[in-house]
């Protein structure tokens, strides 16, 4: 076999695409992406015209009627993460009751196309949950199919994107090994490369760039894009904009005098992005962070560029959609780093 023949990818639970976009980018070919949500699966089509896309519901979904839509072509790699809702297990097992049916739906799939290799990523308390047996249970499901399986929390930021996001990923291969040790960057993408080129107020849809690159991150962000999409600002109220405007760069409730500190009730309350660093994990669109310099929360095209989303991809449907969808998401950079390593160790080995 060669790199070339080992290349196609089923997406499952692939949401608007970020972890599709990552292999793309890495160079493979994403055949399907499968998700029940029709506003994701709206900004899927739009962004990644050579794929298909099909809504359907992963509990039940049969890996036959999958098949049908592949025209005879093999599947290389599985990808995906499996909403993780609170896993039920018996004994050492992971059971197969309801609340365990999207993770099946995955196991089945892996158990029908037999990809060479397959790459599931979930929330990192997964493998510390119910003390350690929901990760074996995992592994040994993938292993009882032949699978060799790796797993490790790997944080977005050492591949470039802009935000200390954590996932943790299993990489399953059938023929070979995996090490996980990806090359990671050396320098940390602050939220001022990410953002500082975008401006205080909303801009019409695909407006020009108000101003020139100020980054190698917004260079590589408006690779391929003629103008700004996503861009419409949140207008908060006099009283949200008057307590935000005490938060310094970086700070949170705690900078805010003492009779305001408790106005919201969660620990990540009031807090501004920090320009010198890496964003913290932006979240589907709570409004509990907000801009470092403006104040208000970020736009979606702030947080799709938070998620390392370059400026030609565009999300679709409402706004409030928009957020939700790009704060599910795979950071596209972090996906394509593990894309890449998987195709050079993994391919090579399996010649
Ligand atoms: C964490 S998001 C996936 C993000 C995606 N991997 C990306 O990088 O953009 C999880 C996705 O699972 C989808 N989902 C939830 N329940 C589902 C089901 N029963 N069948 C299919 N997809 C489902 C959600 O709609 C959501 O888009």
């Amino acid at each position: 076999m060669t790199n070339k023949d080992l290349n196609t990818v089923l997406d499952l639970f692939c949401g608007c695409g970020g972890m599709s976009l990552g292999f793309e980018e890495a160079g493979y070919h994403v055949l399907l992406g499968i998700d029940i949500w029709k506003d994701a699966l709206e900004t899927y089509k739009y962004n990644h015209k050579q794929s298909k896309t099909l809504c359907a519901d992963m509990a039940s979904l049969n890996p036959s009627e999958v098949e049908k839509l592949l025209d005879g072509q093999q599947v290389d790699v599985i990808i995906g993460g499996p909403p993780c809702q609170g896993f039920s297990i018996a004994g050492k097992r992971i059971v197969d009751d309801e609340r365990n049916q999207l993770y099946k739906g995955f196991v089945r799939m892996v158990e029908y196309f037999k990809p060479q290799a397959f790459v599931m990523e979930n929330v990192p308390n997964i493998l510390s949950m119910g003390d350690g047996i929901i990760k074996a249970s995992i592994i040994e499901d993938f292993q009882s199919l032949g699978y060799n399986v790796q797993t490790k929390v790997l944080t977005a930021s050492d591949y470039g994107v802009p935000q200390n996001r954590r996932r943790a990923v299993f990489v399953g291969t059938l023929n070979s090994t995996f090490d996980f040790e990806i090359p990671s960057v050396e320098h940390k993408v602050t939220t001022n490369e990410a953002l500082s080129d975008l401006p205080e107020g909303s801009l019409e849809e695909g407006a020009a760039y108000p101003t020139e690159a100020q980054s190698e991150y917004q260079k590589l962000e408006r690779r391929n894009s003629s103008g700004v999409y996503n861009h419409e600002i949140t207008v908060h109220n006099e009283q949200t904009k008057r307590i935000i405007s005490m938060v310094p760069d970086g700070g949170n409730y705690k900078d805010l005098p003492k009779d305001l500190q408790g106005t919201r009730k969660v620990h990540i309350a009031w807090t501004r992005l920090n320009s010198l660093r890496p964003s913290i994990t932006i979240d589907t669109g709570h409004r509990h962070h907000f801009h470092y310099k403006w104040n208000r929360v970020p736009t979606v095209r702030e947080s799709a560029r938070i998620q390392s989303f370059p400026d030609d991809f565009i999300f679709m449907c409402s706004k409030t959609s928009q957020y939700k969808q790009v704060g599910n998401a795979v950071p596209p950079l972090m996906a394509q780093a593990i894309a890449e390593h998987l195709k050079k160790n993994l391919w090579k080995k399996i010649k």
